[in-house]
C-alpha cells in the first residue's frame, strides 16, 4: 500500500491505535522523501483546526488538569506534551489519540538536562570534566532512561554561553567558553540521538535557548540582551550551530530579546540565521509562555497579535500558553496569517513525529502495558556505576596545601555542614525524575568509605542560610530547604566540639540547589553568612580545614581560599555525588576537572572571562600602571582562572614545538608539547591549546581555546600531545560577518590552564 492509500485508509478506519503501525511498517525511518510524501498526504486530510492543534505543546498544571488535556487530545487540539513522565501516565494520554479523527500521535518531552532517573552532575559540572567520554556516557544513559519512561524528546542541551555568574542558569549550561561549549553541545546531541532519534535508547534533542539567553544584562533572569553582531557570531552562536550540526531535531526559542527584538518574534533570528544560513530543517518551540510574553516585551499590542508575530517569525510550536490555539484560526480568517504559514509550522511538527518513529508506532518507547516497570522508581532502573564514574571526573581541586588531601582513612574526621547531609541538594536543579531519597550524600559516602577504619563525627554546624526571606523564596514552589530551628550559635558550638576532637575538618558548604536554577539570580556570590560564620569558627580550632564546595555557579571565595588548607569544587554532582566526592577526598580517585568558568574575586569584576579583548591599555600585573584597564581597589584578574584545576600529582609541560613556522590553508601545522607526570601518583590532566590572532581587521581575544585533550599518566611517565592547527581554526566573523582567516602572526599557547601557558608563534600566509 502506498502512502497515499495509507492516509485514505486512516481516515476511513477508526478504532485501532496501532493503525499507523500496521500500515507504515516498512516505511524506512528518517528517509526524507518518504517522510515528505507521508506528511504531505497527511496534511491534505487535515482541517485548519486539526493543524492548529498540532502546534499546541501542553503541560499539566492546576489550570489544565489531565482530564481536560485528554479531552483536548480527543478533539485534535494537542500536538505534544511535556512534564508527564511515567509510562502509565503517558500511555493514558496516547490512548486518547485513537478517539481523535486522524489519530496523529503526540510526542512527549521533558527537561532531561543532566539525567532522567539517574542524575549526573549539573551541566556546569559535566563541562568541568572536559571529558568527552564521560559527557557522552551521561547523555547516552539519560537518553536510555528517558526513552524507557516512554518519552521522545529532551529539552536539552542548554548551550547558552554564560559569562555572568549572577545568572542562576549558568548551572544548566557549559560555562563561558565557545569552543568547549560547542564540543559539548555536539557530543550531547550525538549521544542523545545516536543516528536515529526513534531508536529504542535514543531521544530527540531540543537545543536551547536560541539565542543568547546567557547574556542577559546584569545576570538578571529574563533580562534584555544587546550585543554586537561580531561578538554574537564569534562567541555566542557557535554552540547552537554545533548542536544542529550534530543533528539536533529541535530548537527552543529564548525568552529574551536580541538587540531589541524578542527571540520569539524575531524573523531575522529564526528565519535568516536559523533556517536560511544554517539550513535547520527541524522543529522550533517557544519557551514557556513566551508568545504571550511578547505583549509584556512591548512588541505586540495583545495576545492575538503576539500569536501572529510568533508564527510568522518562525516559532512552530507554542509551549504552554495556547496562543496559537486561541487565535490562529481567526487570524487566518482575517488574512493576518496565511494557511501556508500555518502549514510550514505543522509540517515541522509532523516531520519531527515521523523522525521520532511515532507514525510507525504511536507507542514507540512506550511499548505494551506489560513492559511497564512494576516500580517506576526501582533501584534496578538506575545506572549508579556510570553516575559515580562521571561525577568523579567533574570535581575540581582548587587548592591543596601541605598535601592535606587526600585524607587518610584513619584517626578522627569531623564532617560538617548541612549540604553534607542533603539528598535533595546534591542532585542539583533540573533533576528531572530523579528521586532525592536515592541520592548519596557526602555523609553517607564517607560512612561507607571509612567503615570501622576511622571515626567520623558529623555535625550540621549551620543552616544553608538563615535569611528567612531567602528560605521562603527557595521554598515557594518546592519545599526544598528545611531549616534546623536551633539557635545558630548552638549549631556552631556542636560543630566546633566535633572539630576539636578530630584530626581534620571537612566542611561541605555552598548554595542550596535552588539558588542556582531558573529564576535564581543573585547580586552577591558569596557563601551565605550562616555558613561563613561556621567556617570562621572551624578555622579558629586550628585543625586542618578542607572546604568542599557545592554550588551551581562560580562563587566569590577569596576569604575561603585564604583559610582553607584544601578546597574541592564539587558542583551538584548527582545521584552518586556523595560517593564520587568521597572517592576524591580519600584519594581513591585523583581529580582532573578544570574550571569551565572563571571564578572572580568580587562581583564587581563581572563579567570576567578568559577570551577577552586586550584593549588599548591592558593591565600588566608585572608592571602595574594607573592608566590601564583595571580596578584600583582589588587584586586584578580572577581568583581561579578558566581551565584551572589541580591534581594529587604534578605535571610538567615542555616548550611548544611547531612542525612549521608558517602555514597556509593547504598546509596545516602541528603544535606539540611533552607532558610529564613528575609526582608520585597516577593522574589525568587536560592539555589545553589556545590561539591568538595578533593583528586582524577587528580586535581578537588575547587567547581563545581551540582544542584540548585529556591524558592519563603514571608517575614518571611522559606523553607527547599533538594538536593540528588548521586554517579553519583561525577563522572568525569579521565586521562584514564573513567567516574568514586573515594572514599574519598567530600566538600559540599550550598548558594545563588558561594562565600557566607555554607560548610560541607562527605566520599564516
Ligand atoms: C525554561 C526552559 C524549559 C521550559 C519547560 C522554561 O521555563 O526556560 O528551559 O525547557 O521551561 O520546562
Amino acid at each position: 500500500m502506498n502512502t497515499h492509500h495509507l492516509i485514505g485508509a486512516l481516515v476511513l478506519m477508526a478504532g485501532s491505535t496501532s493503525l499507523f503501525a500496521e500500515q507504515t511498517a516498512g516505511i524506512p525511518q528518517n528517509q526524507v522523501k518518504e517522510r515528505e510524501t507521508f506528511v504531505s498526504h497527511l496534511m491534505k486530510q487535515m482541517t485548519l483546526d486539526e493543524k492548529i492543534g498540532q502546534l499546541n505543546l501542553v503541560s499539566v498544571g492546576p489550570d489544565y488538569p489531565k482530564e481536560a488535556i485528554m479531552a483536548d487530545i480527543r478533539a485534535d487540539k494537542v500536538g505534544g506534551m511535556f512534564n508527564t513522565v511515567t509510562k502509565p501516565d503517558i500511555r493514558r494520554m496516547q490512548d486518547q489519540v485513537q478517539y481523535s479523527r486522524l489519530k496523529i500521535p503526540l510526542f512527549y518531552a521533558y527537561d532531561v538536562v543532566h539525567g532522567q532517573r539517574t542524575i549526573f552532575p549539573i551541566s556546569l559540572g559535566l563541562a568541568a570534566s572536559w571529558d568527552m567520554n564521560a559527557v557522552a556516557t551521561s547523555a547516552r544513559i539519560s537518553a536510555k532512561e528517558t526513552a524507557a519512561d516512554g518519552l521522545n524528546m529532551t529539552f536539552s542541551p542548554m548551550v547558552d554561553i554564560t559569562r555572568d555568574p549572577r545568572w542562576g542558569r549558568v548551572s544548566e549550561g557549559f560555562g563561558e567558553d565557545t569552543y568547549l561549549t560547542s564540543r559539548l553541545a555536539h557530543e550531547m546531541v550525538s549521544a542523545y540521538q545516536g543516528n536515529d532519534p526513534s531508536a529504542p535508547n535514543a531521544v530527540m534533542a531540543n537545543v536551547k535557548h536560541f539565542a543568547l539567553y546567557g547574556a542577559v544584562e546584569g545576570g538578571r533572569e529574563y533580562n534584555t540582551v544587546d550585543m554586537s553582531l561580531t561578538r554574537m557570531f564569534n562567541d555566542y552562536m557557535p554552540p547552537y550551530k554545533a548542536a544542529l550540526d550534530a543533528g539536533a531535531g529541535g530548537v527552543m526559542v529564548a525568552l529574551n530579546s536580541v538587540n531589541g527584538i524578542p527571540a520569539t518574534s524575531n524573523p531575522w533570528l529564526l528565519q535568516e540565521v536559523l533556517r536560511d544560513q544554517w539550513k535547520f530543517k527541524g522543529l522550533t518551540v517557544s519557551d514557556h509562555g513566551a508568545i504571550g510574553g511578547l505583549v509584556l516585551h512591548g512588541v505586540a499590542q495583545d495576545d492575538r497579535q503576539a500569536a501572529a508575530m510568533a508564527l510568522k517569525s518562525g516559532v512552530d510550536m507554542d509551549m504552554a500558553d495556547n496562543m496559537y490555539g486561541k487565535y490562529l484560526k481567526g487570524l487566518v480568517a482575517d488574512g493576518m496569517v496565511t494557511e501556508k504559514e500555518v502549514d510550514r509550522a505543522v509540517r515541522n511538527v509532523l516531520n519531527a513525529k515521523w523522525d521520532m518513529g511515532l507514525f510507525a508506532d504511536p507507542y514507540r518507547h512506550l511499548g505494551p502495558v506489560s513492559s511497564d516497570p512494576a516500580d517506576t522508581n526501582a533501584e534496578s532502573r538506575l545506572h549508579r556505576k556510570e553516575a559515580r564514574e562521571v561525577a568523579r571526573t567533574s570535581l575540581v581541586l582548587l587548592k591543596n596545601e601541605h598535601e592535606t588531601l587526600p585524607l587518610q582513612k584513619k584517626g578522627t574526621i569531623a564532617l560538617v555542614g548541612a549540604l553534607a547531609d542533603s539528598q535533595r541538594d546534591v542532585m542539583g536543579s533540573w533533576s528531572a525524575a530523579g528521586k532525592a531519597n536515592q541520592a548519596v550524600t557526602v555523609l553517607q559516602g564517607m560512612k561507607e568509605a571509612i567503615g570501622d577504619k576511622a571515626t567520623l563525627l558529623y555535625a550540621r554546624g549551620a543552616n544553608i542560610t538563615n535569611d528567612p526571606a531567602i528560605v521562603d523564596f527557595l521554598n515557594q514552589y518546592e519545599k526544598q530547604v528545611i531549616n534546623d530551628p536551633r539557635p545558630a550559635q548552638e549549631m556552631i558550638d556542636e560543630a566546633v566540639k566535633a572539630a576539636k576532637k578530630a584530626d581534620v575538618v571537612v566542611a561541605v558548604v555552598g548554595e542550596a540547589q535552588g539558588m542556582a536554577h531558573e529564576a535564581s539570580s543573585r547580586t552577591e556570590l558569596n557563601i551565605p553568612q550562616s555558613q561563613r560564620d561556621l567556617l570562621k569558627a572551624l578555622k579558629a580550632t586550628g585543625k586542618p580545614l578542607v572546604i568542599v564546595l557545592m554550588n551551581g555557579r562560580p562563587l566569590t571565595l577569596t576569604w575561603e581560599n585564604e583559610i582553607a588548607d584544601a578546597m574541592l569544587e564539587t558542583w551538584f554532582s548527582g545521584t552518586e555525588g556523595g560517593h564520587a566526592i568521597t572517592d576524591v577526598l580519600f584519594g581513591d580517585y585523583n581529580p582532573s576537572g578544570k574550571l569551565p568558568m572563571t571564578f572572580p574575586r568580587s562581583v564587581g569584576q563581572i563579567p570576567l572571562y578568559n577570551s577577552v579583548l586586550n584593549t588599548g591599555r591592558p593591565f600588566n600585573p608585572q608592571k602595574p600602571n594607573k592608566y590601564t584597564s583595571r580596578y584600583f581597589d582589588i587584586t586584578n584578574g580572577p581568583l581561579f582562572a578558566f581551565g584551572y584545576g589541580l591534581s594529587y600529582t604534578q605535571f610538567s609541560v615542555s616548550a611548544v614545538s611547531l612542525s612549521a613556522t608558517t602555514m597556509s590553508a593547504s598546509a596545516p601545522l602541528t603544535a606539540r608539547v611533552t607532558v610529564k607526570n613528575t609526582g608520585k601518583r597516577s593522574g589525568a590532566t587536560i592539555v589545553q591549546l589556545y590561539l591568538q590572532d595578533v593583528a586582524a581587521s577587528i580586535s581578537r581575544p588575547v587567547k581563545e581555546l581551540k582544542n584540548f585533550e585529556k591524558i592519563d599518566l603514571a608517575p614518571g611517565e611522559e606523553k607527547v600531545v599533538t594538536f593540528t592547527v588548521n586554517e579553519k581554526d583561525l577563522r572568525f566573523f569579521n565586521d562584514k560577518l564573513k567567516w574568514a582567516s586573515e594572514p599574519g602572526k598567530f600566538n600559540v599557547f599550550i598548558g594545563l590552564d588558561s594562565q600557566d601557558l607555554k607560548q610560541t608563534s607562527f605566520l599564516l600566509k
